[in-house]
Parts: C-alpha cells; structure tokens; sequence
C-alpha cells in the first residue's frame, strides 16, 4: 500500500525554460500544497487543500517537494575510482578504472556493488538513471536485479569493448552478439528497466563491434543507445587516427548506424556546428558531466550552441570522473563552467534539464519527470538548508530563483529527507536503506 498524501513546497515545469530567465513561465511552484499517491504508487492529485481524513500523511512545512532526478550518465562500478588522483582521460582509463572494473567479472562484488551504487543514487534524490556496468554479462544482472529490487526506473547495457582495452576486459564480436541478445531478452521492458546498447566509445571498438551494435538497435523496439563522445583533445585526436574516413568522431557513430531518437552521448564537448546540427537532425541527446570534465581537465561544454542547435541537453554525474553522486552538485558544477565561458545559467534550466527535459530527452515524459497526476510517484523531499548559515541565506532571498539557486548550489545529499519510488520511500534521512523496503 503506498497511499499517502504530502505536504510541501512543490516544484516542477510545464515547459522547457530558456536558458536565462530567472522568472520563466516554465515553472510550476506550488506553496503548501498536497500531492496524493495512490496505491498503484502513481501521483492521484495535487492540491491546494488536505485530503480526506483517512488518507496517510507526511506534512514538510517549507521543504521543497521535487520529482527524482534523472543522471543519464554514471558508471556503477566507478564508484571505487571517486576522486582518483592525478591524470586526463586516457591515462585514467588505464591507470585507475580499467582495473577497477576488472573486478566486476566476480557476481557477488558485482551485486555488493550495485546495491551500493544505486542505494548512493536514492540518498543523493536520484531516482532514475542510465547506467554503465562494465563489459562482465555479471555486472549487468547484478545491476539490473539491484534496481528492480528497488522499483527504479534503470536503463543499462553490457559496456562492447572489443580492441584497446587490456584483455581482462576485451569482449568479441559474436559473443558480446549473444550476450546482448540475452541480456536483451532478459531484462528489456522488464518492470522499469530498459537496455542500452552501450559500445564504451569508438577507440575500443573495431569497425565489426560497432557495426554490430549498430544492427542491434533494431533487436527490440525501444532499445537505447549509450556511448561516449568528445570528451578530451587527445581522444578526438586518437578516433580521427583510428576512422581517417570519418569526417568527425560524432559521424562515426552515424555511420555505424547508432545515432537515434534513444541515442545518449555523454560530453560532446569538442563538437562543432556540423556535429551538433547531426545530433539534432537524428533527435540524439548529450549528457552534460560538467563534475567529470572539470575533475578530469576535459574542457568546457557549450550548452548554448548544442541547444540552439536544437539537441537536448541533460545531466550526468559521470562517476568516477564526476566526483559525486549529487545532482545538485552536478548542477552547481554546469553553472560554474558555463560561468567560466562568460555565460550564466538559470537553476531553472538546470532543474528542468536534470527531470522534465531528462525524462523528455528519454521519451520517458509520460511516466517521469513532473509532479503531475498519472505519472509515478518518483519524488524526493528536501530541506532548505543544512545548517545555520544556509537558513540565513535562505531567510534573505530576494525572491524564488534567488532561494532555489542558492539551494541547488549549496544543496548536495545532506538536504534529502526522503525518497520515494513509484511511491514507496527507499531512503529516508538517517535510515539505512534495505531491500526489506518491498
Ligand atoms: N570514455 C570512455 N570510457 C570512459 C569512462 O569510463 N569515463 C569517462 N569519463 N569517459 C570515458
Ligand atoms: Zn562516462
């Protein structure tokens, strides 16, 4: 049974935000007001006055009440590389998360690892996300399963690494083929979880391997595609070597047949107009990882043109290159490097892109992303503040957007209260959350 009706600050969008007005018509704020979740743990209503008196209840009294947020870019078992010292991209890979993933062939570190990711998601108001595990068949049940587990909204794939990578992690091509056929068949539209076709990016996959991934894309209908684009200078130097007849490395992917409607690119910071006018023709998406791209010296993401282009921009934390699973920090890191480019960018338009435009950009806006009746009731409670000097910045806002971006750029896992998924609380505030939640 989840019925129950809270009582909050509600906060959500009705349209995309432009990237600068601080008092957009696309916000729905909604003061003290109630929001009812049914016992099929979908939203039933919101409203002004309290329900009925046999309804459960939770008052928040000036907590602020927003739909989960939706990280389309994080790697499960990078959590064991969080704030890895020292190097850029490529270094990285072999230096520290090559061999941290080498680890995740073991079922049981596996599944010991992916409750543990997603259980630092819940705590951090993450409630869906699109996921890496790594190239083990192991890594992707044990993921999968942990997320059903928990009724979340999860959508991953068997990371395609054929060339490039050292052996403990190389797949080949008819055996990744029937890995993810069955894997496919396994979890795909299973619950809420979906798959991803995940070639890790061009450099560790042959011609064949991307090809093929290309031709699995229309295995089931509905299936994603993940991958990497443009990240660092030395990559985009290494893919032009590796694909001389390719114009860019973004037409790579195209030519392979895995741009699509479903496809997420996380990055695609070193793309040009042409790139970005292919995105949009193909209605691909990048995920954002500004954590990721300052901690790893990858360069500064242009939001702007990307939008204006008119491809959708959403959020990733790029653990273990990201530095945190926060949203919220995440949020506060795109401000900072579009800052670091001379623009500005409203918390508006970094909320909405991390729930709204996430759920959008996924074709998921009928299930998630908004606090409206009818969709599940993926939903996280939060504080204010989290401490003294926080209250005081609050309590002299100049208005909305003044508080809210004070939030979101002070915010990080200390301010959630709870958690909720299709309606059932899988964290709460100093709880240790268990699969006994079910
Ligand atoms: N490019 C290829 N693999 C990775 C990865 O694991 N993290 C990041 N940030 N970039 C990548
Ligand atoms: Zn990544």
């Amino acid at each position: 049974m989840t019925r129950i009706a809270l009582q909050g600050d509600l906060l959500d969008f009705t349209s995309a935000p432009s990237l600068d007005d601080t008092a957009s018509p696309a916000v729905r704020y909604r003061p003290d007001h109630w929001l009812l979740i049914g016992d099929d743990g979908r939203i039933s209503a919101v409203q002004a006055e309290p329900p009925p008196a046999d309804w459960p209840r939770e008052r928040h009294p000036g907590r602020l009440i927003l739909p989960g947020f939706i990280d389309t870019h994080v790697h499960s078992a990078q959590v064991d590389v969080l704030g890895a010292y020292g190097t850029a991209l490529l270094d990285w890979l072999e230096q520290h998360t090559f061999p941290a993933e080498r680890r995740m062939a073991d079922p049981a570190h596996a599944a010991q690892i992916s409750a543990l990711f997603l259980d630092g998601l819940l705590a951090a108001g993450t409630t869906a996300a699109m996921v890496f595990p790594t190239v083990h068949v192991a890594s992707v049940d044990a993921l999968f399963s942990a997320a059903q587990a928990r009724g979340m909204r999860l959508i991953a794939g068997k990371v395609l690494m054929d060339r490039h990578a050292p052996a403990f992690l190389r797949d080949d091509v008819a055996q990744s083929e029937r890995d993810n056929l069955d894997l496919i068949a396994r979890w795909h539209g299973r619950d809420r979880l979906a798959y991803a076709v995940t070639p890790r990016f061009a450099p560790t996959s042959t011609d064949a391997q991307l090809a093929m991934a290309g031709a699995l894309m229309s295995a089931a209908p509905g299936l994603y595609l993940q991958t990497h684009v443009a990240e660092n200078t030395d990559e985009v130097r290494w893919v032009a070597e590796l694909f001389p007849q390719a114009r860019s490395y973004l037409d790579v992917y195209r030519h392979f047949g895995l741009l699509g409607p479903r496809a997420m690119l996380a990055h695609g910071i070193w793309l040009d107009a042409d790139d970005r006018a292919m995105l949009a023709h193909h209605g691909a998406s990048i995920s954002h990882c500004p954590s990721s791209n300052l901690f790893l010296g990858s360069g500064l993401f242009d939001w702007a043109a990307t939008r204006h282009a008119g491809a959708a921009v959403t959020l990733g934390t790029d653990v273990g290159g990201g530095t945190s699973l926060s949203m919220p920090r995440t949020l506060a890191d795109a401000y900072q490097v579009q800052a670091l480019s001379g623009r500005r960018i409203t918390a508006w338009a970094l909320l909405h892109a991390a729930t709204r435009g996430a759920a959008q950009a996924l074709h998921l806006g009928h299930e998630i992303g908004s606090l409206e009746p009818g969709l599940q009731a993926d939903l996280v409670v939060w504080d204010r503040a989290a401490n003294p000097v926080e209250a005081r910045r609050q309590s002299v806002a100049r208005d909305l957007h003044d508080a809210v971006f004070a939030w979101l750029t002070l915010g990080d896992e200390r301010h959630v209260v709870s958690t909720r998924v299709a309606g059932v609380e899988r964290h709460r505030r100093g709880l240790i959350a268990t699969d006994s939640n079910d």
